[in-house]
């Protein structure tokens, strides 16, 4: 993760913006995109996330925080995002922003296909009018389904089987419609597992709202003392108990390294 130098693109003036910048991916994303010269424009609605994020990714970058700047905002706010790109010409846009909790999304599938799919035509919509074509989605590996056999591979059916991966695929095909109508469209679908990790400053983190609906971040709460205890699952894997203990001891061990060589 460290793009330390100044790449040859970013000398010109670019900038980029970064939907979901106050995010777990986000935030990386924007700091990397800093230090590698670019100017970045990050837009949240702060849902799942909060502004402190933006201003520890302001402080890592040292002297290019001048060139990063943060938008409260909505992507379904179509006025408000009109009034981003109105006083500015992006070279590209980096698009995280969404709702994730896969069980939520069969709850709540309008919320979700509100957000996820209608936010995206907004911003769709204003990149459009303003002549900026350039977009890296982040998609998820949830189009797939469940994957028949491992490894999946990128030409595996797309079979999402709840409301969060079939937005992610809505999403993916008016992409590639858009780019069949205009080829001047330069589109990245990325489809990505559950990452984890985080900055080796210890600055910056996967930090949800609530209850994370992901084994790291919860893993991370118990072993700080945020939460008293995790609930081991699953009662029929080869283990003494039946539960998923054998996973959950790498997990463990992987967050105390982890910490080990953030306090060395
Ligand atoms: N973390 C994962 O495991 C994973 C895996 C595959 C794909 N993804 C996708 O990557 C993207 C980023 O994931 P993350 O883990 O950083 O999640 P995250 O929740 O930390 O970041 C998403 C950000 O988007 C913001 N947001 C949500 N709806 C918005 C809206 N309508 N307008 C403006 N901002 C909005 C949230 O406040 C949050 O800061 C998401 O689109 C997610 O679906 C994540
Ligand atoms: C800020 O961004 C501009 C435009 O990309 C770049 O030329 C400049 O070097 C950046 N400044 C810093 C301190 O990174
Ligand atoms: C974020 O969205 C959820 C729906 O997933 C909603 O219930 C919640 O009120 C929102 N929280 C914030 C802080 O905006
Ligand atoms: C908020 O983020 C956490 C962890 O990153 C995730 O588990 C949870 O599903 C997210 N919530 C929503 C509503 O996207």
């Amino acid at each position: 993760m460290a793009v330390e130098k100044t790449l040859p693109g970013a000398s010109a003036g670019r900038t980029v913006l970064v939907t979901g910048g106050a995010g777990y991916i986000g935030s990386h994303a924007v700091l990397q995109l800093l230090l590698a010269g670019f100017r970045a424009v990050v837009i949240d609605n702060l849902n799942n996330s909060s502004e402190l994020a933006v201003r520890r990714v302001a402080a890592l970058a040292g002297d290019h925080s001048r060139n990063l700047s943060f938008h409260k905002i909505d992507l379904r706010d179509k006025g408000a995002l009109e009034m981003v790109f109105a006083s500015t010409r992006f070279e590209a846009v980096i698009h995280f922003a969404g709702l994730k909790a896969v069980g939520e999304s069969v709850q709540k599938p309008l919320l979700y296909y509100d957000n996820n799919v209608i936010g995206t035509i907004n911003l769709l919509e204003v990149m459009s009018v303003h002549g900026c074509k350039k977009l890296v989605f982040s998609s998820s590996a949830a189009v797939y389904g469940s994957p028949k056999n491992s490894p999946c591979t990128e030409n595996f059916p797309l079979t999402p089987n709840n409301p969060y991966g079939k937005t992610k695929l809505v999403v993916e095909d008016i992409c590639r419609d858009i780019y069949r109508s205009d080829p001047e469209w330069k589109i990245i679908l990325l489809r990505y597992f559950n990452p984890v990790g985080a900055h080796p400053s210890g600055y910056l983190g996967e930090d949800p709202r609530g209850i994370p609906n992901n084994l790291m971040p919860y893993v991370q709460q118990v072993a700080v003392g945020r939460r008293p205890a995790l609930t081991v699952l699953g009662n029929d894997y080869a283990t003494r108990d039946g539960t998923g203990v054998i996973l959950l001891h790498m997990m463990c061990l992987i967050v105390f390294f982890w910490y080990t060589i953030q306090i060395d």
